[in-house]
């Protein structure tokens, strides 16, 4: 792959991939000030040793030439720079070394590996935290120890790895965060504050996953529109619109490359979820394949968004890896799969495994969170913006959950 995002603080314009520096010399429209940028910024010497960095002041420059210099403070690119410097032979924009905190999570244990499949193993590195990372996590890149709210140690580490891109996947979800609702906002938001600071110091591109959460029961709860109410009742929503505001206030007044999807429930067959609303969705497969009744917590009538692993990953990557010039919006776009009920997933299992029984336990706290999220989304933002296209529908999920799981029993796995 091509690098060609301005990697972090101190290689300056010297890892700028040459292949790229050409294609986009020729075929950018404003190609005359990229290429004198460009050719400036290869030719800065090992900044790194100086304690020199690289930038650029638009507004000082004459005519077409911006004045290029360097500076002892490390300087934001302007965002036009950013960007153009950003996007690769494909025009999409381009990743190098990937941080991914929250890594051992439901998500982030899918996708860090994900991401070192497609971008080189030693190029992803797993942030962990408290959970503990499984043995082909800890065993197939590098990994840190890092707190997101530890504002020093985070950049460290981004230092040191030349971080150009994070995905903050740490996070407290919806029941867990309404039994520590401080938790919940000191890690989304003290925590997402750390990141923003430290990506707009550094020069790096943040992807901050969104919720169904972000939305309230003031919000229309049918065909949910991209643009609308969000009046959460939950911390955890809270944090998701207090975190989608901060995100398009970074990119807007600091030009951060920030980018987000509001997830629906995520269904996975890895890691279990981490204690949320829709961890039912989850939970019926395997007692549906270990031969169990299913309490299901919500009702049979509760319908909510949901989306196979798969479809979650795609969508982290692509929207990270798309030209910026599509992106209307950014923090955050609504982004489904399928809409369904527990007994919609249930009489789907029974096609599988006939004597599969659900009772229903109704838990009032999850309950009370469903209901106020939307039945489901309209994702046609995602859809014209970036080309967000999911592939499993509730039966090839289905399908593909039982078979991995009925084989991780077999094996005595679970
Ligand atoms: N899983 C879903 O269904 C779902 C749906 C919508 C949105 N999301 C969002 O996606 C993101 C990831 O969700 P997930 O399901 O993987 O969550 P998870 O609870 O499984 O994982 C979160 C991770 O954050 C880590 N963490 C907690 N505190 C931390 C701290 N101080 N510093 C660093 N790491 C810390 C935890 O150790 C954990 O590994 C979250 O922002 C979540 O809100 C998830």
């Amino acid at each position: 792959m091509c690098p060609s995002r301005p990697s972090g603080i101190g290689d300056g314009g010297a890892s700028l991939c040459r292949e790229k520096k050409d294609k986009a010399e020729s075929e950018i429209d404003n190609g005359c000030r990229l290429s004198i940028m460009l050719s400036k910024l290869d030719s800065i010497p090992n900044q790194e040793d100086h304690g020199f960095y690289p930038w650029v002041n638009w507004s000082s420059g004459t005519g077409c030439s911006p004045l290029l210099g360097v500076s002892r403070e490390p300087r934001a690119l302007p965002v036009g720079l950013h960007w153009l410097c950003a996007e690769s032979r494909e025009g999409r924009s381009a990743m190098i070394n990937i941080l991914v905190l929250g890594s051992a999570g439901q998500i982030g244990s899918e996708l860090t590996l994900e991401l070192r499949k497609r971008y080189g193993p030693a190029h992803v590195v797993a942030g962990i935290h408290k959970t503990r990372p499984s043995k082909e996590l800890m065993e197939s890149g590098p990994l840190e120890m890092v707190d997101v709210t530890d504002k020093e140690h985070l950049s460290s580490v981004i230092r040191k790895h030349k971080i150009d891109t994070v995905y903050n996947l740490a996070a407290i979800l919806s029941v867990v965060g309404e039994a520590n609702p401080l938790d919940a906002w000191c890690i989304g938001i003290n925590g997402l504050l750390n990141v923003l600071e430290i990506s707009h110091e550094y020069r790096c591109a943040v992807f901050t996953p969104s919720s169904i959460g972000a939305f309230g029961a003031s919000s229309p709860l049918d065909n949910t529109p991209q643009d609308t109410i969000q009046r959460p009742q939950t911390m955890y929503g809270i944090t998701k619109v207090t975190g989608e505001l901060l995100s398009d206030y970074y990119f807007k007044r600091f030009g951060v490359d920030t980018r987000s999807v509001r997830y629906p429930g995520i269904i996975s067959n890895v890691t279990l979820p981490g204690g949320g609303t829709t961890d039912y969705a989850v939970e019926i497969f395997y007692a549906a394949v270990k031969g169990k009744k299913y309490d299901c917590p919500l009702g049979p009538r509760t319908f909510l968004d949901m989306m196979y692993m798969p479809d979650a990953l795609e969508a982290a990557i692509q929207l990270m890896e798309v030209n910026p010039s599509k992106l209307k919006h950014r923090n955050s776009f609504n982004v489904t799969a399928m809409s369904f009920c527990p007994e919609m997933i249930a009489a789907e299992i029974t096609k599988h495994i006939p004597d599969f029984v659900v009772r229903y336990a109704i838990d009032p706290i999850k309950q009370s969170i469903a209901d106020s999220w939307p039945n489901k989304m309209d994702d046609s933002c995602a859809r014209e913006e970036w080309g967000w296209n999911p592939k499993y529908d509730l039966a090839m999920m289905t399908e593909d959950m039982l078979r991995v799981i009925k084989k991780k029993h077999q094996l005595g796995l679970i």
